[in-house]
């Protein structure tokens, strides 16, 4: 997820640039960079760093100039320094690329430009835009672009300018968000509304797959085939703090809803056609990958559920023992690692600390390193043998959510990608999980709709302050989830169980008034669950059921909440995502912010 900015007009073009970008940075913001079209050449100016380091190269340019566009960046493709920032040129210097989004068949395609001669200099995905464009340099740039577009695979939202045509931005976009603000004599291209409120309301919504040339006084918006078609003007009625959150009232909500996108970006260029998974990233030798006879996997907090997930999904698909362990836990056990063991850390951040430190323990100790961040270039990534990043885009909430998902999915990812690698799952099994996993999406999309219900249900519960989650097998992490969630937007005292496990104990809890949330997706053990919320039901719980559509649930519950149908483990996907609304909805009715909660930061880099 990046931030994109483009001006064309009278104004001070960095003075439209530089405040737009800085509007922008909620949605990335590990490198930054403008492009400056001053007519006999394009100006790049770009670091690594905040917009404020930008702002301090800036101070040093001189010049008249006619158009601009900028970027602000969050790293999918190589880490973030100055070199992989955007702006992106051609060889020659005279095309320019800002991108927000994954080429997919990047590397593809960069072959095919090295082979016939161009040099890169970048690590990322963008560049190969940028050659393909300097390529093209006989055509009008927007008929340029369009072929680009029909070429590249994947998410793509671009703003490219051309030295020889300094009045002109021509915008792409497919699968990221790109919009125009329309002004008086002159125009901006934007990702996001807020880096041109404060100049115009009157905006250009911009479909998938449309290409668009912007002038200062005039926009021309065309399909892929080169037709022409008629924009759409909207005026924003919103303010600058609504705008940042898209319209949404928190960024948690904001998050919640951008789950399907994201986790398409971690399936981005993964998996096959074939239903492989493609994981050459991790440049982790397959003869290594053969020879591990242990797994760990050490995570804290969100995370920490992501990794018990993970162990059900590498047991079941690899046959290789794990164990799992919360990350501060870790060293004081004395694990038995050594070279034939593999470590996985997961961390969003990858900066928290008690994770970095048991990752490093575990190197220390001869094991291998798998790092799971969703920060590109994090300790966490530096530290590991193989990184495999899982691309939800910056999270500004503190609970996490889309990262969350995002985590199941690219554990979901490892696993079969280790059962392909030592041979332990069929090709025809990895196939139809494959299949499965790209449906995860549409899925997800279809449980956001029912968020009104949850709202409803939860209004019930002003009163309420006993909650309980349970589920079994790939169930439990999810219930686990579902009451972290609770505790800490909600300030209510809510325990993950293993649903089994109550009746030795914690049932003496249950009596009017608590709500009793169980979850049950996982085909082992579904039958299993209910008759164990109906023990929860015979001592008077409020039960709510987290359920596959299509399943006969009898009675048992008060409520049932359905999700789509899924395969056991890739369904945890889908199941947490009713229970943050659940969570959302049960705090804002409380009036909490849940994008600051109290007591809590959104990394932790104390023991
Ligand atoms: O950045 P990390 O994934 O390492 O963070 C771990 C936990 O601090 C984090 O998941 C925390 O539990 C979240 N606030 C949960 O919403």
């Amino acid at each position: 997820m990046c931030g994109i900015v483009g001006y064309v007009g009278p104004r001070p073009v960095l003075d439209v640039l530089v405040p737009g970008l800085t509007h922008l940075e909620y949605r990335g913001y590990d490198s930054a960079g403008v492009a400056l079209n001053v007519g006999d050449r394009i100006e790049v100016i770009k670091t690594a760093g905040r917009m404020s380091d930008l702002e301090d190269l800036i101070g040093y340019f001189e010049g008249d100039v006619i158009s601009g566009v900028g970027h602000t960046r969050w790293a999918t493709h190589g880490a973030p320094n100055s070199v992989n920032a955007h702006p992106h040129t051609d060889a020659s210097g005279d095309a320019v690329v800002v991108h927000n989004g994954i080429v997919e068949n990047w590397s593809e395609l960069k072959q095919k430009l090295i082979e016939s001669g161009h040099e890169f200099r970048s690590q990322t995905d963008t560049e190969v835009v940028a050659h393909m464009i300097g390529d093209l340099a006989d055509l009008p740039l927007v008929e340029a672009v369009r072929q680009v577009m029909n070429e590249a695979e994947g998410a793509l939202a671009l703003a490219v300018m051309r030295r020889s045509e300094p009045e002109l931005i021509v915008g792409a976009r497919r699968g990221s968000p790109l919009v125009v603000g329309r002004g008086d004599g002159e125009n901006f291209l934007a990702s996001d509304i807020p880096a041109f409120l404060e100049h115009t309301r009157e905006m250009v919504v911009i479909d998938d797959n449309r290409v668009i040339e912007v002038r200062p006084t005039s926009i021309r918006l065309m399909d892929l085939e080169g037709n022409e078609i008629e924009p759409e003007h909207r005026k924003v009625e919103w303010d600058f703090e609504a705008a940042e959150k898209g319209g949404y009232d928190t960024f948690m909500l904001k998050e919640i809803y951008e789950q399907p996108k994201a986790i398409a970006d971690t399936l981005a260029g993964r998996v096959s056609q074939s239903g492989r998974v493609v994981l050459n990233e991790l440049e982790m030798d397959d003869r290594l990958l053969r020879a591990i006879d242990k797994v760990f996997v050490i995570a804290c907090g969100t995370s920490y559920h992501a990794a018990m997930m993970a162990k059900y999904a590498i047991e079941r698909w690899t046959r290789l023992p794990v164990e799992i362990d919360i990350a501060s836990e870790f060293r004081y056990r004395d694990p038995v690692l050594d070279s034939r063991s593999l470590v996985i850390a997961i961390s969003q951040s990858g900066e928290t600390i008690d994770t970095l430190e048991a990752a490093r323990y575990a190197k220390a100790q001869g094991a291998n390193l798998i790092g799971v961040s969703n920060v590109v270039d994090s300790a966490l990534a530096r530290e590991a043998d193989a990184v495999l990043y899982t691309r939800a885009g910056p999270e500004i909430g503190v609970a996490a959510t889309k990262t969350f998902t995002t985590q199941l999915v690219a554990m979901q990812l490892l696993g079969l990608y280790l059962a392909q690698v030592r041979g332990t799952l069929d090709p025809g099994a990895i196939e139809v999980m494959v299949r499965d996993l790209t449906l995860l999406p549409g899925q997800v999309e279809e449980v956001l709709e029912i968020s009104d219900e949850i709202r409803r249900l939860t209004g019930q519960w002003s009163d309420v302050n006993d909650y309980f989650f349970l589920g079994r097998s790939g169930d439990f992490p999810v219930a686990m989830e579902g009451a972290l969630k609770l505790k800490e937007i909600a300030y209510v005292r809510a325990e993950g169980y293993a649903a089994g496990e109550m009746k030795h104990g914690p049932i003496a809890l249950i009596e009017k008034g608590v709500v009793v949330v169980g979850v049950a997706t996982d085909s082992h053990v579904k039958t299993k669950t209910l008759s164990n919320m109906q023990e929860m039901k015979a001592r008077d719980g409020t039960i709510v059921l987290i359920a596959e559509n299509g399943d006969d649930v009898g009675d048992v519950a008060d409520h049932v909440i359905k999700v789509p149908e899924g395969r056991d483990l890739l369904c945890t996907v889908t199941a947490v995502v009713p229970l943050q609304l659940l969570a959302y909805h049960v705090a804002t009715a409380k009036g909490l912010d849940v994008d600051k909660p109290r007591n809590l930061a959104k990394t932790v880099t104390v023991e």
